[in-house]
């Protein structure tokens, strides 16, 4: 029997706290009211007024000036490049390490996903890669703000001006988040939110767009609602004047019902706390990491005032500590009584399980276009070391519970650290072989 608790050692989160870690999602009694309140009402779907209030309030909370809920955070980036009339053969750059829907979001309006790499201490986009890749075919520069990171937005939307390039924020990790006081999605000329289950605001599903111009507005909401024109929705934003109802064009139905604006109305009430929550206890406990010798705490700019977390990432230095990510989190989740909590982050979209555009006929436009859409032709080597070496993450539950859990995490990995050795013997738990960068 060795120390690690994934040897049969003590571990160090008490049986008796096993279970005892903070939920989510998370709702209240007026929630619940609301939503009864709804059921009884003859108002349930689309254009009513909880889902006004809410985007109203939301848009307003994050700095925006318009903004609109759309059915998810993978429809809210597609209507983005739609709104922003980019499709077949425009190149939209993206990074490399996302959850998927931001490349096959683009591949679904027929552009041409180009992968970018992201900063080792951030995983956000480097953007000088970022500038090597811009061609006469781009379009766009989708950023992600990953995880608990934000880009640097300053930079990146005076980058998009000099390239006169559009700038589209996917802000799915980031709710709460401020950049020198304003919040994130109010930056790009579009940006897209998700309330799927796991973010930190959540209606089960649901996603939201936020624009800058009215007409960028207008366009939203028609795409949104089968292209009806935006004279059918009650006046929100201050804009009185309907517009031409000849306008109506193609689209689809991406749009959301009044309970999931109830549910929405609920967690933004409660979001601001939730976030400054997260954020204290992630400076709390990145401080204790600094501490270990062999971890790396992810990077924070100055510019952020306010830090909302999707998930709690850190690094471990692989040379140093002659273990792997898949390693360290196997004995971590051990000592912390958990099962697969900590784990490497999103894998490199040229070599994702989730990300294969080369596997519907509709996107079959020419063999020309079936080549650029291959992942396999990015070159993405900080994303790959990231999954397969060095990134730790975890979800934000962890950062919701108490200063002594943070104590406990900290305590877990630097008695990981003391015990490498230990775990450098174990059974390695297996990593993923890496074989993309061919073809
Ligand atoms: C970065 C990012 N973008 C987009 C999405 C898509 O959001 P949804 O699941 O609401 O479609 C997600 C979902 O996890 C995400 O993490």
């Amino acid at each position: 029997m060795g120390k690690l608790a994934l040897n049969g050692g003590r571990a160090i989160r008490a049986k008796s706290r096993a279970k005892d870690w903070a939920s989510w999602p998370v709702s209240d009694a007026a929630d619940a009211k609301l939503l009864a309140e709804i059921t009884k009402s003859n108002r349930w779907s689309y254009d009513g007024p909880h889902e006004w209030d809410f985007a109203e309030k939301f848009a307003a909370y994050q700095g925006a000036k318009f903004g609109l809920c759309c059915s998810n955070g993978t429809v809210g980036i597609q209507l983005a490049l739609e709104a922003l009339e980019i499709g077949a053969y425009d190149e939209v750059i993206v990074p490399g390490m996302t959850w998927q829907a931001t490349a096959a979001a683009c591949v679904d309006v027929n552009a041409i996903p180009i992968l970018a790499d992201v900063e080792p201490d951030t995983w956000n986009l480097d953007l000088d890669h970022v500038e090597s890749l811009i061609t006469k075919k781009t379009r766009a520069i989708i950023v992600v703000h990953l995880y608990g990171c934000v880009t640097d937005i300053t930079k990146l939307v005076s980058l998009c001006k000099k390239h006169k390039i559009h700038l589209i924020e996917d802000c799915a990790h980031q709710h709460g988040t401020f950049w020198k006081g304003k919040g994130v999605g109010s930056f790009g000329d579009v940006a897209s939110f998700s309330f799927q289950e796991s973010k930190t605001m959540s209606s089960g599903e649901g996603g939201f767009n936020m624009c800058k111009t009215k007409d960028l507005f207008y366009k939203l909401y028609s795409l949104r609602n089968c292209g009806r024109p935006y004279e059918a929705c009650p006046v929100v934003f201050g804009l009185k004047n309907p517009v031409d109802v000849s306008m109506a064009f193609q689209s689809g139905n991406y749009r959301v019902t009044e309970w999931q604006a109830a549910i929405l109305l609920g967690a933004l009430r409660r979001l601001d706390k939730q976030v400054k929550g997260r954020d204290k206890n992630a400076i709390y406990l990145n401080s204790q990491l600094a501490e270990i010798p062999g971890v790396l705490p992810m990077r924070r700019r100055k510019q952020v005032t306010q830090q909302s977390y999707f998930n709690f990432s850190f690094r471990i230095n692989p040379k140093e500590l002659k273990v792997t990510n898949a390693q360290f989190c196997a004995a971590l989740n051990a000592e912390l009584r958990l099962t697969n909590v900590f784990q490497a982050p999103y894998e490199p979209l040229n070599m994702c399980g989730l990300y294969k555009p080369r596997t519907k006929v509709r996107h079959k436009l020419d063999a020309a276009y079936w080549k650029a859409i291959n992942p396999k032709r990015h070159k993405i080597p900080v994303c790959v070391e990231a999954y397969t070496k060095s990134g730790i993450t975890t979800h934000h539950q962890l950062l919701m519970n108490s200063k002594k859990t943070m104590d406990e995490v900290a305590a877990a990995v630097k008695k990981v650290v003391d015990n490498i050795g230990e775990l450098r013997d174990a059974t390695a738990p297996k990593t993923k072989k890496y074989t993309a960068l061919s073809d």
